[in-house]
């Protein structure tokens, strides 16, 4: 005990990533797939943005199914997860399909202008890639290496995080947060499908 001092620890900048497992996704699946590749058919040369390798489509602004699927998944998400003001909307402000074939991947990069993204991952499998976020890139992170395995995941003390991609599982985070894709090392395309979400006050 320390005499004559009070010493207290405070944490304020914690990351929060919204983890959303679909458990029917197997029966929409193929639905998914077929929509993805029609629209990479219709436009082969999509865009180059993070993408090495890999297909990125344009932003899509079709009004169709998987706009209804994202928004109520997103909503669920931000509704159940985040203690919103009330009268708090949110818009779907674009999203993109992202096809990386073996070797594939994404270097790091954020969603400028907007509040949340995630992205939805329509195929893959365990080596697809892991996704990366990193709040600390550019910073020295060294000192959390001296910290002990049980209070880093008690005060969720880490450089980064990394999730393995999931067949019907959809991601979200601010959209500030660095993020990059490790190589696809499977043979199957990596599908996903990736979005911003913009706040809005009534
Ligand atoms: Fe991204």
């Amino acid at each position: 005990m320390t005499i004559g001092k009070e010493i207290h620890s405070q944490f304020w900048f914690p990351q929060q990533i919204i983890v959303c497992d679909d458990f029917d996704y197997k029966k929409i699946k193929n639905k998914f797939i077929e929509y993805c590749k029609k629209k990479q058919k219709e436009d082969k040369t999509g865009r180059n943005y993070s993408n090495c390798l890999g297909w990125q489509s344009k932003d899509i602004l079709d009004n169709n199914f998987v706009l209804d699927y994202l928004y109520d998944s997103i909503n669920q998400c931000l509704t159940n997860q985040l203690s919103l003001k009330s009268e708090t909307k949110f818009k779907v402000d674009n999203f993109w399909i992202n096809v990386s074939q073996k070797y594939a991947s994404n270097d790091y990069h954020v969603h400028n202008g907007s509040h949340y993204s995630g992205t939805f991952y329509v195929q893959c499998e365990k080596k697809s890639g892991e996704i990366k976020l990193n709040p600390n890139l550019n910073y020295n992170t060294d000192w959390m290496n001296f910290l002990t395995g049980e209070y880093k995941n008690a005060y969720h003390i880490h450089p980064s995080a990394e999730f393995t991609p999931k067949e019907g599982m959809m991601l979200l985070f601010p959209s500030y947060l660095m993020h990059k894709v490790n190589n696809n090392l499977e043979n199957k395309e990596r599908i996903s499908i990736s979005f911003n979400v913009s706040f809005l006050q009534n």
